[in-house]
């Protein structure tokens, strides 16, 4: 078979990062080649040269055969290669059906917007992508999953010849995952070849057909697609890895967080924000909870609600924090009750990505490091310092801009940041989306570690495995209440039987 892709010698630095040393990489049509590799090993840089965001200091790009130089993303589109980036670059403020035909609008025999056959070919497209979404609803009131979904549909629409998909399924449920992966199987069909990144092992065997593994800027080894997981670990991190999850703690201590039959009304009614609406869990000292259930059901907004994040309203039933009945809502009585909340979206309210990453870790803690009103300079660095090595933060430097971190990098720090205030209660969303395998293993001791000391964890995830090896307990939701709880040890089909609304605990 003739390579559609041919990329040789690729070399590129930032600076003093050299993040690409001389990266071979090929693709036939109708394959799916999976990149794997940890956070930072450049690939997401690689797929930036190939789709012409990013330009190469040496190598050559062929397609067919013949010598390509992309001076732009419009120019390797035109050449038919179409990227779905990490960070998803949709317009907020724009509807769905504005953002699919971005650049490639519509028009009517007058020149002005065709609004009408926009927003139906636009429906067409998200059902293609497995999305029940009305194209007229604007990005911003769309949760991550839904982005990523329409995402992926704009790039469906875009008739590849050449797919890259930088993570897709990162903030998917299971069954919008399955769909893309079925999605992809199609294109595959139809002769398109798929580059793959994922830091999600277990969907290798689905779609691979061949796996390369990148480490610190290089090519490091070739997998065969069926390889089990503890090699392709093996090949990813470099060194022997065993545990993934620390062990579980002793006894708990009391209560920090109690919710019995509680609602959460918010003050300015929400298109598709699910209220929690009848919650039951306690969290206590030096326990990891873990917060289970469909995308959509209200996790995310149980947790921002409880922070009183871009949400204003009101409590009832039994909201109590540290044994007494808390009135949260607002950010400043959440950071007073000794919450902390790490949201889903790093980009969109974790981070400051034009400053630098010891600004961002520091901004939670600036009381604390000012007790008189001064900064000290001096204690400031060594906290970040300290910060950067606890969570392996690469490169180390404080004085880095967090937009030129490597998306899992990125998330590192938006932990460091939310840890260093030392909260009581630590509310996490979906925390190790895009980290890779051996830094997962880190945050989770780190989290134990915490969790020994008397921190107390309340964590949604979409990742089944993630909850069931990390978590004490975990409790699902279900249409925005919480429906049943489970001790550690229950089963992954268990979960997604309650997940799914099919039992009902007391
Ligand atoms: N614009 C930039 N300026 C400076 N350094 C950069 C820039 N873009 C990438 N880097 C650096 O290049 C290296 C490779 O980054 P890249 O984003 O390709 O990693 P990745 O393999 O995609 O990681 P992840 O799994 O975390 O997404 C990292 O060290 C990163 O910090
Ligand atoms: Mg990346």
């Amino acid at each position: 078979m003739s390579a559609l892709l041919e990329m040789r010698g690729i070399e590129k630095r930032f600076g003093g990062v050299r993040a690409l040393r001389g990266v071979d990489f090929d693709l036939v049509a109708g394959e799916v080649h999976v990149l794997l590799g940890e956070n930072g090993a450049g690939k997401s840089t690689l797929m930036g040269i190939l789709s012409g965001v990013i330009a190469p200091d040496q190598g050559s790009v062929s397609i067919d055969g013949r010598p390509v130089h992309f001076a732009n993303p419009r120019e390797a589109h035109a050449a038919g290669i179409v990227m779905i980036p990490q960070e998803l670059d949709l317009v907020p403020g724009l509807d769905i059906a504005a953002n699919l035909f971005l650049g490639n609008e519509r028009l009517t025999p007058f020149g002005t917007l065709d609004r009408p056959r926009m927003l139906a070919e636009s429906q067409g497209l998200l059902q293609q992508a497995g999305v029940s979404l009305d194209a007229s609803l604007p990005v911003s009131s769309l949760r991550m999953g839904e982005r990523q979904l329409v995402a992926i549909a704009k790039a469906l629409h875009a008739k590849a010849r050449i797919l890259v998909m930088d993570e897709p399924t990162a903030a998917l449920s299971a069954t919008e995952a399955e769909h893309l992966f079925r999605t992809v199987l199609e294109l595959r069909g139809r002769g398109v070849g798929v580059v793959y990144i994922s830091h999600r092992l277990e969907e290798v065997p689905r779609i691979a057909t061949r796996v390369t593994v990148m480490r610190d800027g290089a090519v490091v080894g070739q997998a065969r697609p069926d390889a089990p997981q503890a090699e392709l670990v093996r090949l990813l991190v470099g060194r022997p890895f065993e545990e993934l999850f620390p062990p579980r703690a002793e006894k708990p201590g009391r209560e920090l967080l109690r919710l019995a039959h509680a609602a959460f009304r918010p003050d300015e009614a929400r298109a598709g924000w699910q209220e929690p609406r009848d919650v039951s869990l306690t969290v206590r000292e030096g326990e990891i909870v873990g917060l289970a259930g469909l995308m959509g059901v209200g996790r995310t907004e149980l947790l921002s609600a409880l922070y009183g994040f871009e949400v204003k309203g009101r409590w009832s039933g039994e909201v109590m924090v540290d044994g007494r009945p808390a009135a949260l809502g607002t950010v400043a009585a959440a950071r007073q009750a000794g919450i902390a909340y790490v949201t889903d979206d790093r980009r969109g309210t974790g981070l400051i990505l034009n400053h630098s990453v010891a600004t961002n870790i520091v901004m939670s803690t600036l009381k604390r490091i000012t007790p008189f009103g001064l900064v000290s300079r001096k204690l400031e660095a060594r906290q970040v310092g300290e910060a950067l090595s606890r969570f392996d933060v690469r490169p180390p430097l404080p004085a880095a801009l967090v937009v030129n971190l490597s998306g899992g990098n990125q998330q590192k720090v938006v932990f460091a940041k939310e840890l260093l205030s030392e909260p009581h209660l630590l509310l996490l969303d979906e925390p190790t989306r895009g980290v890779d395998v051996g830094a997962k293993a880190e945050i989770y001791r780190q989290l134990r570690d915490l969790a020994r000391k008397g921190l107390g964890v309340l964590v949604a995830s979409s990742e089944l495995p993630e909850l069931i090896g990390l978590c004490d307990r975990i409790v699902v939701m279900h249409d925005g209440c919480t429906v049943a709880e489970f001790e550690a040890g229950v089963g992954e089909e268990e979960l997604r039987r309650a997940s799914m609304g099919e039992t009902r605990a007391a």
